[in-house]
């Protein structure tokens, strides 16, 4: 049986989405709607696993799913031609997770550094759904049997993690995998990440060897996607920089994190290579690459914002777009799962 090409990927509605993640992750989900056949999730079952006062608690859960859902639509996936969805309404993400569970190691899990960074030190006090992020992972990727999978830098680890927990079940139930009709004893496929771009890990406005993140308690440290045009432009302004006129080749920017995170943002929102804007740049002063920059996150982020803004003020259509995708999804996620029960030998009625 030929594997489908087929893309997954997920984004958490915890808040404060930024500008890492659009370039990140999303520019790429929209650019990959062209060749393959796309899920988009908004992985609402990973968003709880820090504690309540994390992730707000119901009312801004639900906002922030639908905000997450409008981001997509804004950002120009088209969830009619492909599926976007959240994750809890496919019961078969957290079941297919048990099965992962009973395949990845304890030692595979205890070397994830995103664990160890979001535990920090009180360790004993994660959740265990925390410590099993990466399985779920695995799961929503698996569920669907996807191939590729567009991601930020900071997911890397997690990728490879999910293509062990591919080849571990592949191995372990080969003979059973034969017997169901794939030859090859290959059910899963080995995902393969999708890293690519010039903003892959788009670092802090205040500190350029600090990753943007939602949870940085400075909200200067990024551009969240419904930033006004003012406030952008604010932020831009204070972003840190260094003394020195900006280099007019990359390898000037090796030793500068705060001057090649900003070239890499223009680079992205511009759809051109770094060398590019340094050939436009180079030599300048930071003041002036700024101005420009601001004009070009403005023009980029505010029809976003706008069409963010007025989604929100229809959540039944948005809501309407969630249960289609489910449904859709859980078509596909339905045939896996039943042929995974049937590969490990779990007896059913015929
Ligand atoms: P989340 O919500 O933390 O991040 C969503 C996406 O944004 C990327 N990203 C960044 N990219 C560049 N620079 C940054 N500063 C930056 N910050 C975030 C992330 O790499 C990610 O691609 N665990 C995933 C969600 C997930 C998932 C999946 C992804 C759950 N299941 C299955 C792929 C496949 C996450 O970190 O989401």
């Amino acid at each position: 049986m030929a594997m489908v090409e087929r893309v997954f990927s997920g984004v958490q509605p915890t808040g404060n989405l930024h500008l890492g993640n659009y370039l990140g992750a999303i520019v790429n989900f929209v650019k990959l709607q062209e060749n393959y056949s796309c899920l988009y999730c908004v992985v609402d079952l990973h968003a709880i696993t820090q504690g309540v006062d994390v992730w707000g608690g119901p009312a801004e859960l639900a906002r922030n799913t639908r905000e997450v859902t409008a981001a997509f639509i804004a950002s120009g996936i088209d969830p009619k031609k492909h599926i976007v969805f959240n994750q809890s309404q496919v019961p078969g993400h957290a079941e297919l997770t048990w099965i992962f569970n009973c395949v990845a190691r304890v030692g595979w899990l205890s070397r994830m550094t995103q664990f160890k960074e979001k535990a920090g030190k009180d360790r004993e006090n994660a959740s265990v759904g925390l410590y099993d992020y990466p399985v779920l992972m695995a799961a929503d990727i698996l569920l669907y049997r996807a191939t590729h999978v567009p991601v930020g830098e900071d997911q890397k680890q997690h990728l490879e993690l999910s293509r062990d927990i591919a080849q571990k079940f592949n191995n372990d139930f080969g003979d059973s995998i034969r017997g169901h009709g794939f030859g090859d004893g290959l059910f899963f496929p080995q995902p393969e990440p999708l890293i690519t771009g010039p903003a892959t890990r788009v670092m802090s406005l205040r500190d350029g060897t600090k990753k943007m993140s939602k949870s940085d308690s400075s909200d200067n440290s990024r551009i969240n996607l419904t930033d006004d045009a003012d406030t952008i432009a604010q932020k831009i302004r204070k972003a840190k920089t260094d003394p020195e006129p900006l280099p007019t080749e990359e390898k000037g920017l090796e030793t500068r994190p705060e001057a090649d995170n900003l070239v890499g943002i223009y680079a992205a929102l511009s759809g051109r290579p770094k060398s590019d804007v340094l050939r436009d740049f180079g030599g300048g002063q930071f003041s002036s690459f700024k101005n420009a920059l601001v004009e070009l996150c403005v023009a980029k982020l505010s029809p976003i914002a706008a069409e963010m803004k007025r989604l929100a003020a229809d959540p039944g259509h948005v809501d309407q777009i969630l249960i289609d995708g489910a449904e859709r999804a859980n078509v596909i996620a339905e045939q896996t799962l039943k042929t995974a029960k049937d590969i490990v030998g779990f007896v059913r009625k015929r």
